[in-house]
């Protein structure tokens, strides 16, 4: 069977972006599936007893990439089909390593320790590092997996894990912080314990919810508890069916800033509002113009915006992921608007690349938080807040993608400059599928130039 992929092949570090400025943009595009549900679901179904899973709505994104390429070094077998249905064989896991030097790092492989664990009693995991949006400790993950039986041995590059003698049991653990990535591998590491297990502080993004769904189906019992609690009971044998990734929230946000910004007109196709309840409210105080219908949402200017202070949040709250394409719908609003980030302690370091090829009303990055605001980063000096009074005006140059969402806002403002180069495209090809071609099909002057 074929794998299809449309990631642009051949990138090299010197492949750019090359965006001018636009017209509005104008038209519709569909929404893929979520990268940070299909990622977590792929790690959790390594848990299976046997048998084919169906993943339907799977986008495809170099994300995913990443994590089959992941399923050939175990052994597991899969077809990618056009309709982006992924279909995966369990039967033979071979390999309990993760870690060599040509597997590639991801930071889902932790989320797979579990499932490796309880097939082979032992794991090698490659250390996911920290990013340019912060630290990203894993210690969350390496205490609750050590409570749950696991020796773990750190070089710097490994993570050699063990399990004790009896099998990975049943734990009671809180959260430090609701952590996404944290929660999600103590449910699935949960879902490979024997007994009963209770996680309380944990996240609730949607994204989670679905693992949960999946794993129900799976003959997990779990229960969402009151107060972030969640129970987990494993069953004897983890037989998963099909499931159907829900829409990526933060892609249909993206496209919705990439229409506020240029004063365009889109509408995402398969858009749901259920997950997006919280920005949809603040884009529509703002006077954004919103028309939500069963097949998708249009996101479109209807007039000047109003300056708006946004803090990010744990879900449900405005969403780390969506701030990042946000800001560049601040930066064409006149007045002075905030963006508070309380997740991650170096999110916002994009602006400061952007401010490079600022004209005018230079982004202003503080690391002091707003009067009274409970911030975990107070008095930590983390440039977390930033100052952005606009309409700020974009200049031409070069730039480079840090991470993947600061990507997409990189391409927004280059639809509003006067020519920028966008370089390390492939961490925008890790969460976007087919970008460009959805950005041309708006009527955005794109082109990719391969160095
Ligand atoms: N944290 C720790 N120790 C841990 C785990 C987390 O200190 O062991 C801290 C982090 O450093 C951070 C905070 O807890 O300050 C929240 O991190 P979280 O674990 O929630 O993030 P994550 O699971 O690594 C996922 C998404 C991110 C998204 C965040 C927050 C995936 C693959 N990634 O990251 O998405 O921003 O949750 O919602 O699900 C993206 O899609 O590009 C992306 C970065």
């Amino acid at each position: 069977m074929k794998t299809i992929f449309n990631i642009p092949k051949n990138l090299t570090p010197d492949s750019y972006l090359l965006v001018k400025k636009s017209r509005p943009l104008f038209g519709e595009i569909s929404v893929g599936g979520a990268k940070n549900m299909v990622t977590k679901v792929m790690a959790a179904f390594l848990a299976s007893d046997g048998g084919e899973c169906l993943i339907r709505n799977a986008p495809f994104i170099g994300e995913v990439a990443n994590i089959l390429a992941n399923y050939e070094q175990l052994g597991v077998k899969y077809s990618f089909f056009p309709d982006r249905t992924l279909k995966v064989n369990f039967k033979n896991l071979k390999d309990f390593n993760l870690g060599d030097e040509n597997t590639i790092g991801s930071r889902i492989s932790i989320l797979m320790a579990g499932p490796i664990l309880k097939h082979f009693g032992q794991a090698v995991i490659k250390t996911p590092g920290g990013c340019k949006i912060g630290k990203r400790k894993i210690d969350f993950h390496l205490q609750g997996l050590k409570n749950f039986g696991v020796e773990i041995k750190e070089d710097g590059k490994f993570l050699r894990m063990k399990v004790k003698k009896g099998g990975l049991k049943g734990i009671k653990f809180k959260l430090p912080f609701p952590s996404v990535g944290a929660t999600e591998n103590m449910i699935i590491t949960a879902a490979c314990a024997k007994g009963e297990t209770v996680i309380s502080n944990c996240a609730m993004e949607p994204e989670i919810m679905g693992l949960i769904k999946i794993l129900q189906r799976a003959g997990v019992s779990i229960i969402v508890n009151s107060d972030r609690e969640i129970t987990i009971n494993s069953s004897e044998n983890l037989n998963f069916k099909d499931v159907t990734i829900i829409p990526d929230r933060v892609e249909i946000l993206s496209w919705a800033s990439a229409a506020l910004a240029t004063k365009g007109d889109i509408f995402v196709k398969n858009a749901y509002q259920d997950h997006i309840v919280t920005p949809l409210g603040i884009l529509e105080k703002m006077g954004a113009g919103i028309e939500i219908n069963h097949d998708g949402i249009r996101f479109y200017y209807k007039g000047e915006l109003k300056p708006t202070n946004v803090r990010t949040e744990i879900y449900p709250g405005f969403a780390t992921d969506f701030g990042q394409p946000f800001a560049m719908v601040l930066s064409q609003i006149k007045g002075k608007s905030t963006m508070h980030e309380t997740i991650f302690d170096n999110r916002l370091g994009y602006l400061e690349t952007l401010n490079s090829v600022v004209k005018k009303n230079k982004f202003v990055l503080k690391n002091n938080c707003p009067v009274n605001d409970p911030c975990r980063f107070k008095n930590k000096g983390y440039r977390h807040l930033a100052e952005i009074t606009g309409p700020v005006e974009f200049g031409k140059g070069e730039v480079e993608i840090q991470d993947l969402r600061a990507g997409f806002a990189l391409i927004i403002a280059g639809l509003l400059s006067d020519g920028l180069k966008i370089k390390y495209l492939d961490l925008l090809f890790r969460g976007y599928e087919n970008p460009i071609s959805k950005l041309k099909s708006l009527g955005a002057d794109v082109e990719l130039v391969n160095g």
